[in-house]
């Protein structure tokens, strides 16, 4: 018990709800500003301690071994001109390690993350979903991981979302008490009025070895997917499994509205495109017609 090595980035999904862009190429690695969705995971996890990844990836998605590659021909180019500060940024991921599992098929996220069982071994580990943008300057999974060395027991991270949208989550029923929530059950896309809370599950998680026995049996379940949350909630009859509410936004960049909302509020964090850009919103939105 004690250090998380690992995170898993389940990167095998269809990503239907950006299509056409995701037809053939990988919705991971749309860029959100200048960063594919995928590195900002790999940026949160290594800022959280963790250099070691497993990625799980399907067919047209060799992009994502590309993207974490040395590119030899392209560093030599950027050394020879000159350009350190982008031949540094080009670089600045190779300590990293990677290593990449196919979904034969995706059958859902909870099947993804038992894809990666025989890299995992018998440790806890963390899973990121890289079309969950959250706050880079919030630190999120360090405070996920601080609380699995207390406990040694999965950490899930939630946010509130309104009643409305509770049917496009997994909901969480416990208690909370200290900013911990103690997990008592966690339910799959509930009908709207149905739901024991209105504590989403979002694409952060601590999960300990035991997740794959339950992994392993559960039955397609919403959407006829394997569900992650369908194994916690049977392993939750069996240990604590905590949540931790988060503090900082959150972007769904899965869906287009929440990418936009995404690429424009990074946009503004930006050092080197915030003022230009807030310039121009600001003649867009604030210029009488
Ligand atoms: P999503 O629910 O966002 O599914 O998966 P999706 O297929 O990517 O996108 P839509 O809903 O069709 O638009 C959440 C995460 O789980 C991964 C996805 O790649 C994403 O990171 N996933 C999902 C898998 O790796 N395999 C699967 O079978 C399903």
């Amino acid at each position: 018990m004690g250090v998380i090595r690992k995170t898993v980035l389940p990167a095998a999904g269809l990503g239907t709800r950006f299509l056409p862009a995701t037809k053939a190429s990988p919705k991971e690695m749309l860029p959100l500003v200048d960063k594919p969705l995928i590195q900002y995971a790999v940026e949160e996890s290594i800022l959280a301690g963790i250099e070691e990844f497993v990625v799980i990836t399907g067919k047209d998605k060799r992009a994502i071994e590309d993207h974490f590659d040395s590119a030899f021909m392209l560093e030599e180019r950027l050394k020879s001109t000159g350009k350190d500060k982008m031949l540094a940024e080009i670089t600045k991921l190779n300590h990293a390690s990677f290593a990449y599992i196919r979904q034969r098929q995706a059958l859902g996220l909870g099947h993804a993350i038992l894809c990666a069982r025989p890299f995992v071994g018998d440790e806890a580990f963390a899973v990121i979903l890289s079309d969950d943008v959250i706050d880079p300057d919030y630190p999120l999974l360090r405070k996920m991981i601080s609380l699995y060395k207390k406990t040694a027991s999965p950490v899930i991270a939630l946010e509130e979302v309104p009643d409305d949208r509770v049917n496009r989550y997994g909901i969480v029923d416990g208690e909370l008490a200290d900013g911990v929530f103690e997990i008592r059950d966690l339910v799959e896309k509930p009908p709207i009025g149905r739901a024991p809370s209105n504590l989403a599950i979002i694409g952060r998680y601590i999960l300990t070895q035991d997740v794959f026995d339950h992994l392993a049996k559960v039955k397609p379940g919403a959407g006829g997917e394997i569900q992650l949350t369908d194994a916690l909630r049977s392993l939750a009859k069996k240990r604590p499994i905590f949540g931790i509410p988060i503090k900082g936004k959150r972007f769904d960049a899965g869906e287009k509205l929440g990418f936009l909302e995404a690429t424009v509020e990074l946009s503004l964090r930006s050092p080197e495109l915030g003022p230009a850009f807030a310039e121009y919103l600001r003649k867009r939105f604030c210029t009488p017609a």
